[in-house]
């Protein structure tokens, strides 16, 4: 299965990306995860992206081109993988269609998770991530159950930097000025689905997979 997971900061990617992981056995390609552990290793690369990131604005198309490529020619990528929140606007969605072409495994599926504007902000500014295995949790909508500590493997909980009000903002903005437009781009392909993201994550999951399922089968 080759898909990617469009739709806009906090819409749950990661979230349906984390169960697909577990349900298919296929590797999760998530830019923003990688860059946020350049950032969090200090590494030269993690340096140059945090100023991007700090702002809500996208890294340089070079800088993450360049390592979903590297990537995707890992091994357990041939089994094929989830993209998530790669592309992010036209020319990354290009370069990507070049890539897969060459290696012989074109995407299968674009898949939209749509949630309303208004839903965004409140999960974002709820989400706490676990440092041990990236589980997410909301404070509002999926709290763990004890505060600030991971359900799964008891890992500390921590807030994104990139989750603050203003922050938040930006985001929305570059979505939908960058992001926003890969929805036609991926009509024009021919593969795009869309599902609703909003609601019970294990309903929506049930919808992601009958939809996957039916797409690639
Ligand atoms: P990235 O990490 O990709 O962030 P994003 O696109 O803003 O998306 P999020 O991770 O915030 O949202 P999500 O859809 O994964 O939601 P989640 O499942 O966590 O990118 C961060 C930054 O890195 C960018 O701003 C940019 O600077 C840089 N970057 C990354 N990729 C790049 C690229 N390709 N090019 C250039 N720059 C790039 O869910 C959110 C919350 O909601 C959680 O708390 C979750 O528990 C909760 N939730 C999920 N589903 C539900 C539900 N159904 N009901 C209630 N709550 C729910
Ligand atoms: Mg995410
Ligand atoms: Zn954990």
């Amino acid at each position: 299965m080759r898909i990617v997971l469009l739709g806009a900061p906090g819409a749950g990617k990661g979230t349906q990306a984390k169960k697909l992981i577990e349900k298919y056995g296929i590797p999760q390609i998530s830019t923003g995860d990688i860059l946020r552990k350049a950032v969090a290793d200090g590494t030269p690369l993690g340096k140059e992206a945090k100023s991007y990131m700090d702002k809500g604005e996208l890294v340089p198309d070079s800088v993450v081109i360049g390592l979903v490529k590297e990537r995707l020619a890992q091994d357990d990528c041939k089994k094929g993988f989830i993209l998530d929140g790669f592309p992010r606007n036209t020319a990354q969605a290009e370069t990507l269609d070049g890539v897969l072409a060459e290696m012989g495994m074109p995407l299968q599926v674009a898949l939209s998770v749509d949630v309303d504007l208004d839903i965004l902000m409140k999960r974002l500014t709820g989400r706490r991530t676990c440092r041990g295995c990236g589980q997410m949790y909301n404070i509002y909508f999926g709290p763990p159950r004890k505060e600030g500590v991971c359900d799964k493997c008891g890992g500390e909980l921590y807030q994104r930097d990139d989750d603050r009000e203003e922050t938040i903002r930006k985001r929305l903005e570059v979505y939908e000025a960058q992001t926003a437009p890969l929805i036609d781009y991926y009509q024009g392909k021919g593969i795009l689905k869309r599902v609703n993201g909003e609601g019970d994550i294990n309903k929506i999951f049930e919808e992601v997979c009958r939809i996957l399922d039916e797409a690639t089968q």
